[in-house]
């Protein structure tokens, strides 16, 4: 049997009995694509001044395809597939790229008939193109980068009239019984069904599919989300990656089908490349991955002659969606921060997020009215833990109607929420897409009125079942839809909420029960009569982007929102944060929340966390321990329990264990301005704060495939314990020039080697790498907002050269000024012959600060100092006190007056 069949009757046993779709796209495109060669006419191609156009005809159908292909500025190419003459328009993805991409004209520099050569003429880049087969070549320096359908599997399904129309217009006899027919229907042509649904394709079959060959390229990361590894798996003898939004409790890990939210795009990275392919379709979409390893020749196999040749190790990439078109973006690098700001400029960057959200969560389903939230709170300052957001999931409403509260819990959330203001603390309430059918709710009542709900085939309202009961689904693809639903969180109309609620949008892939696969039909109709199948990936991340909306309205356009969101697709990081789901409280969980937020990060998705403890199930006490060490070292950091697991405030294991968690969270309020900063770097740089190693060592093969431990920024590399009972972890510390410190016992290690780490239970294993200085608050607060005023301290770490750099980001922490009166400040810090400086990074910003530097610490000091002066910015030294520890090589200034935002000099004689 063939390979090919294997698989996907594999896929499809487990699928039936799990009662799943069987994917009938990639089996369709395997069988049929074998028989279809396309062919290009680059003889009549046109050369224009924003894309170059020409035709494919398929030899089969001789369907004419047209391709465009496009130079985009920042070495991107595009290439757009639709037919040229479609039945009826097909869907093309809107509001993802953030405006409509610069092209560059794009000249023919050589080609004839049967092939054409395009260069922007300033860069190295070439693309070629072939007429017959058509293929397509990306070259850089004479060497082939990525070969697009060398393989053949370009596949477009034109739209068609249905076979029994079409008979009934030539006056045939039905044709549906005959064997034709029959065989589409095994492939599910025109329906499929799943158990007691039947999915009725108006449109027919419009699946669409295409190979790319990475040549020299064997690691790959990215189209989140899946519960699996960073590296991306080979799929030739198991699934495909499935990219489907659904609604997954207690997901399986390491498995290749879709959860909450998709982002289809992958990056491939070799020594000296990394390259990004963005295949923007928003339909249900696969994956397929293979890796030819390299082939060398010897000897004996092959003559002297071919001694020499080696044939380059080759990643085969199939996308295949259901329908859409195929527009799709190849990011050439060429190396890992040219890839992220390629796609940022496609896509946008991270939201600066407001201060407090940066701080750690409390949320549980739920806390059950105002005097349980009284007392957690209480239970924070009683046990000096710091925290900033209290969380309230939909039981705080009057029966799951979004935007009311529950009077008997919640009978003064305005009080409540004055409580928590006082304390500089913020609440977040959940709003999910699904509205209650009921006339006496006015959410419901006025989306009926104005038609604003998702309709079913029939033309009448989309009615599914979800928390309320039956629901109907906001259609927020409709631009009418989102406005009127940013309008219900002003505060008028959002009766109880006052300025310090931020929302949570849950349920959005979106989850309806009792529907296939926990969701939407698939020939549901949505705004501009699209079928749900069209844009199923993208219905979460429209709800996100209202919300944010409606919270920047609320506030007249003044403050920055917050918006926690379950499904995503690219480009959800204008929006706000993404989590992880619904995971479960085990070790194997905890452990894989490391490689998927990877890979969420990298895929432009910086604020990215997932529910410490495991929302499924009771964690012992070793485990919540060290969940909260790993969420306190990755972006977004929440503590989330489902509805009858046992509580699990950090105080209730006991007094050891209350320390250990108080620690962990204190941890992460000292090193919040480093964080913000590293924010505020993804924000305007595109730089993933949460890093893979490959990353920051991207030329360093042993790091390719490292993923139980993970950088912060370019500065802290963490290592967290995610092994019961650990007395050591094994950890990698990449860079053969590099030295790295151990924060905790400052340890000096080198660069390129794995050291076996003692670990103890209070032990967060974490590097800051030599070279680096790191802003961090000297104390800690109740919440971040009790640390306006308090001091910073420097942590430079010397390389290997005795120098290091570092920078620092600060505004007001929750408003637009930053952006629009330049009101921040960004400062850098370099650290060389014995001199650190504090100096201004961007002259642009003013946002003077009353902050000192109150401590400086030096690691890697090789000999003492005779003396330590501080020069202002007038030249005047001073003499400052320090203690020096020759065993350790530390240096340590404390007691220091130096303002964070003046220019001064620190010197080490
Ligand atoms: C599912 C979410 O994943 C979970 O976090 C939440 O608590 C429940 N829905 C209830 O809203």
């Amino acid at each position: 049997m063939k390979l090919w069949i294997k698989t996907f009757s594999k896929i499809a046993a487990r699928l039936l009995s799990t009662g799943v779709y069987i994917l009938y796209i990639g089996r369709r495109q395997k069988q049929l694509s074998r028989r279809a060669t396309y062919q290009a006419s680059l003889d009549s191609a046109t050369i224009g001044k924003d894309s170059t156009k020409f035709q494919i005809i398929s030899e089969t159908t001789k369907v004419s395809l047209l391709a465009e292909v496009y130079g985009i500025e920042g070495n991107i190419f595009r290439l757009k597939i639709n037919e040229e003459t479609p039945l009826k328009p097909r869907y093309e993805v809107l509001d993802v790229l953030t405006s409509k991409p610069s092209t560059v004209r794009l000249i023919s520099c050589s080609g004839d008939a049967d092939s054409l050569v395009l260069t922007d003429g300033k860069g190295d880049l070439k693309c070629n193109i072939t007429a017959n087969p058509f293929k397509i070549d990306l070259v850089s320096q004479e060497e082939v980068v990525m070969s697009i359908n060398s393989l053949g599997q370009l596949y477009f399904e034109h739209l068609q009239i249905p076979l029994k129309q079409r008979a009934a217009k030539e006056n045939k006899e039905d044709t549906s019984v005959d064997a034709s027919q029959e065989d589409q229907e095994d492939l599910g042509l025109w329906e499929e069904k799943f158990g007691k649904f039947v999915d009725v394709k108006v449109n027919g079959p419009a699946s669409v599919g295409l190979d790319f060959s990475l040549h020299g390229f064997e690691h790959l990361y990215g189209i989140p989300q899946h519960a699996e590894s960073h590296q991306l798996k080979n799929t030739s003898d198991g699934d495909a990656y499935r990219l489907y939004n659904l609604d997954v409790y207690g997901y399986k890990i390491h498995d290749k089908m879709g959860i909450y939210g998709s982002v289809p795009y992958l990056l491939a990275h070799k020594l000296s490349r990394t390259v990004g392919i963005f295949w923007l379709n928003a339909s249900e979409t696969l994956v397929e991955i293979n890796t030819e390893p390299a082939v060398k020749y010897t000897l004996t196999q092959m003559g002297p002659v071919a001694a020499k040749q080696k044939v380059r190790c080759r990643t085969d990439v199939h996308w295949m969606s259901e329908s859409g078109i195929i527009d799709v973006f190849l990011l050439t690098g060429p190396t890992p921060s040219d890839v992220f700001k390629q796609y940022s400029y496609l896509t946008g960057t991270q939201a600066m997020p407001p201060l407090f959200s940066l701080g750690y969560h409390q949320c549980r389903w739920n806390y059950e009215d105002e005097q349980d939230i009284k007392e957690v709170d209480a239970g924070f300052d009683e046990h000096d833990i710091p925290y900033d957001v209290m969380w309230l999931d939909i039981e705080h409403t009057e029966g799951k109607r979004y935007f009311t509260w529950d009077k008997k819990r919640f009978p003064n959330p305005k009080r409540m929420q004055e409580l928590l203001r006082s304390k500089n603390r913020k609440l977040v309430v959940i709003s999910d897409p699904h509205i209650k059918i009921d006339p006496n709710y006015s959410v419901y009542v006025k989306a009926k009125e104005q038609g604003f709900f998702v309709r079913n085939h029939e033309g009448g309202d989309f009615e599914g079942v979800c928390w309320p009961g039956l629901s109907s689904y906001l259609d927020f693809t409709n631009p009418k839809v989102r406005e009127w639903y940013s309008g219900l969180f002003t505060f008028s109309a959002y009766q109880g909420s006052t300025d310090i609620l931020y929302i949570w949008n849950d349920m959005n892939e979106p989850s309806v029960f009792r529907g296939p696969e926990l969701t939407m039909q698939k020939n549901a109709i949505h705004h501009g009569n699209w079928e749900h199948r069209e844009l199923h990936n993208i219905y979460g991340f429209y709800q996100q982007m209202a919300t944010a909306e409606g919270l920047i309205q609320r506030s007249k356009g003044k403050e920055r929102p917050f918006v926690l969101t379950r499904s995503f697709f690219a480009g959800s990081q204008k929006y706000g944060a993404v989590w992880t789901g619904d995971n479960t409280a085990e070790w194997s969980y905890l452990k894989i929340s490391i490689p998927m937020l990877l890979t969420l990060s990298i895929t432009g998705i910086s604020f990215c966390g997932a529910d410490v403890g495991g929302f499924i199930g009771n964690p012992e006490a070793e485990l919540l321990v060290r969940w909260y060490q790993a969420g306190a070292y990755q972006p977004f950091f929440r503590g989330h329990a489902t509805m009858n697991t046992k509580r699990r405030e950090p105080w209730l294991f006991g007094e050891e264990y209350t320390r250990l968690i108080r620690e962990a969270i204190r941890q992460r309020y000292t090193l919040l301005p480093y964080w913000y900063s590293l924010f505020y770097r993804a924000h305007v740089a595109a730089q993933p704060v949460m890093r893979p190693l490959w990353i920051e060592f991207p030329e360093e093969l042993d790091a390719f495939g490292v993923e139980d431990e993970y950088m912060l920024g370019s500065a802290l590399l963490v290592h967290p314990v995610t092994e019961p009972k650990a007395s050591t972890v094994d950890v990698f510390l990449p860079g053969s020039n590099e030295v790295w410190y151990d924060c905790k016992t400052f340890a000096r290690w080198e660069g390129a080697r794995t050291v076996k780490i003692p670990v103890a239970l209070d032990t967060i294993p974490s590097f800051q790498r030599g070279g680096s200085i790191v802003p961090i608050k000297t104390t800690v607060g109740k919440s971040t907002g009790y640390m306006t005023d308090s001091p910073y301290g420097l942590r430079v770490a010397l390389s290997t050269k005795d120098s290091a750099m570092g920078e620092f980001y600060l505004d007001d922490g929750h408003s637009f000024r930053y952006l629009h009166q330049k009101q921040f400040l960004h400062r850098k810090f370099s650290f060389l012959s014995d001199v650190l400086i504090n100096s201004c990074a961007d002259e642009r910003g003013h946002y003077p600060s009353k902050c000192v530097v109150e401590q400086i610490f030096v690691l890697g000091l090789k000999k003492q100092p005779s003396s330590v002066t501080t020069r202002s910015s007038d030249g005047k030294d001073e003499p400052v006190a320090f203690t020096y520890c020759a065993q350790m090589s530390t240096l340590r200034l404390e007691k220091l007056s130096l303002n964070i935002s003046a220019d001064w000099e620190v010197h080490v004689r």
